[in-house]
């Protein structure tokens, strides 16, 4: 006997079969036990079993829960004063260079207390969940030094405690040098090499390693030696890549089998081509891209071309990308970007598990995966990258539960 029986429903499995790509089933149904799926189908394949508690759906849509693939949460303070000075005319660049930018929320994020941050990262998750989240990855990144890092980690995992959602932790470890630090990047770098990397996998805080390439942030070069240690210490790596300017990261990443490069505004075709060859999967981030009103954007024709999958995630954070809602970055990634409705869902489920190392256990309706839905009352699927707006679904179930 089953827990739960899901019927008179439309399934966006987003397992891929021959001629459908999202794997779409009509007319469906799902058998759920023990926190997972036991059997998906056409409602007359799964008549024969029975269930403690039946649900019939009206007709809705069911998706996996949706993945918010990159996200900075964890902060002290907002930004929005340098929203104002934005539109003033300041680029994102001259504010970062005249202390503004990460730099104040660094001193922001210490002057908070772990409650403080707790409490305000937690309402943020909320709304990511309201938006139909039940996987969101957090980046640490406003610490900069080491123990301040993995306080952010720590932090980034207690989020989750008690809440019907999946956390997955990524230390941000190269975000932006202290202004202290401008004239010993070597030393800097060297302090989260040989210090921060080996304490975050002993204390198993994080499962990968991110970190910013860019004129404004760090060179190829000091992200390899990062990515190096990471590697010696068994985790995975991932980066924010040709956000503002094109310095190859991409390519440097899929040589270290990175789970993900990110933005990737200014990507070119030997960075695509060396992503697929990698597995790298590519992250849009079209939240940032409005926020500081881009002009380039991601060559979404050539990570098509090259069969890259693509990743749609709000970059939640206070500078670049205040997004609070996944339903909107997936509309963004259609409108702006190009994006069809299919390719925005399939980004923020399947392709999303991917980047996240985690498409053995979600990201898809299948058997064996955590029973992680979202039910939309919607006629079309490609309603969810239509919608400026849609609050979320109407209902998300984690791990087999209403939640
Ligand atoms: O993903 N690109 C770097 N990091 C963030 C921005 C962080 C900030 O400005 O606070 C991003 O856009
Ligand atoms: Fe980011």
């Amino acid at each position: 006997m089953w827990d739960r029986l899901l019927v008179d429903c439309q399934i966006a499995t987003m397992e891929e079969r021959p001629g459908n790509p999202l794997g779409i089933i009509e007319n469906g149904a799902i058998g759920i036990a023990d926190g997972k799926v036991v059997r998906v189908g056409k409602r007359t394949e799964l008549a024969g079993y029975r269930a403690r508690q039946v649900d019939a759906l009206g007709g809705a849509w069911v998706t996996p829960g949706l993945i918010d693939c990159h996200t900075h949460l964890v902060f002290g303070g907002t930004r929005a004063d340098e929203h104002a000075i934005r539109r003033a005319g300041a680029s994102y660049e001259e504010i970062a260079n005249a202390g503004g930018g990460i730099a104040s929320t660094v001193s922001r994020t210490a002057a908070a207390s772990d409650e403080e941050l707790l409490e305000h990262s937690r309402r943020r998750l909320h709304a990511l969940m309201r938006g139909g989240c039940t996987t969101i990855e957090v980046k640490s990144g406003y610490g900069l030094d080491p123990a301040s890092e993995l306080r952010l980690l720590r932090i980034a995992s207690q989020l989750g405690d008690g809440e019907p959602v999946r956390i997955v932790p990524t230390l941000l470890a190269l975000h932006s040098i202290p202004a202290e630090q401008r004239d010993r990047r070597a030393h800097y770098v060297s302090e989260i090499v040989d210090k921060l990397i080996p304490a975050a996998a002993e204390q198993g805080l994080a499962t990968s390693v991110d970190a910013f390439c860019d004129t404004i942030a760090f060179t190829p070069d000091e992200v390899e030696r990062l990515f190096k240690a990471a590697a010696h210490h068994g985790l995975r790596v991932r980066l924010h890549a040709e956000q503002l300017s094109n310095h190859h990261g991409a390519a440097l990443a899929a040589r270290y089998h990175a789970l993900s490069a990110d933005h990737l505004e200014h990507l070119d075709e030997a960075g695509a081509k060396a992503m697929a060859a990698a597995g790298t999967v590519a992250v849009l981030l079209p939240g940032a891209f409005y926020a500081l009103q881009e002009e380039r954007k991601p060559p979404v024709d050539l990570l098509r071309k090259h069969r890259v999958p693509i990743t749609v995630a709000t970059d939640c954070n206070p500078g670049t990308s205040p997004l609070l809602s996944p339903t909107l970055a997936m509309n963004m990634a259609c409108t702006l970007f190009g994006l069809t409705p299919e390719e925005a869902v399939a980004g923020m489920t399947i392709n999303a598990a991917r980047a996240l190392g985690l498409a053995h256990s979600v990201g898809s309706i299948a058997a064996g995966k955590q029973a992680d839905l979202c039910i939309w009352q919607v006629e079309s699927l490609a309603e969810l990258g239509y919608w400026i707006g849609l609050p979320g679904p109407d209902r998300r179930i984690f791990g087999g539960l209403d939640a």
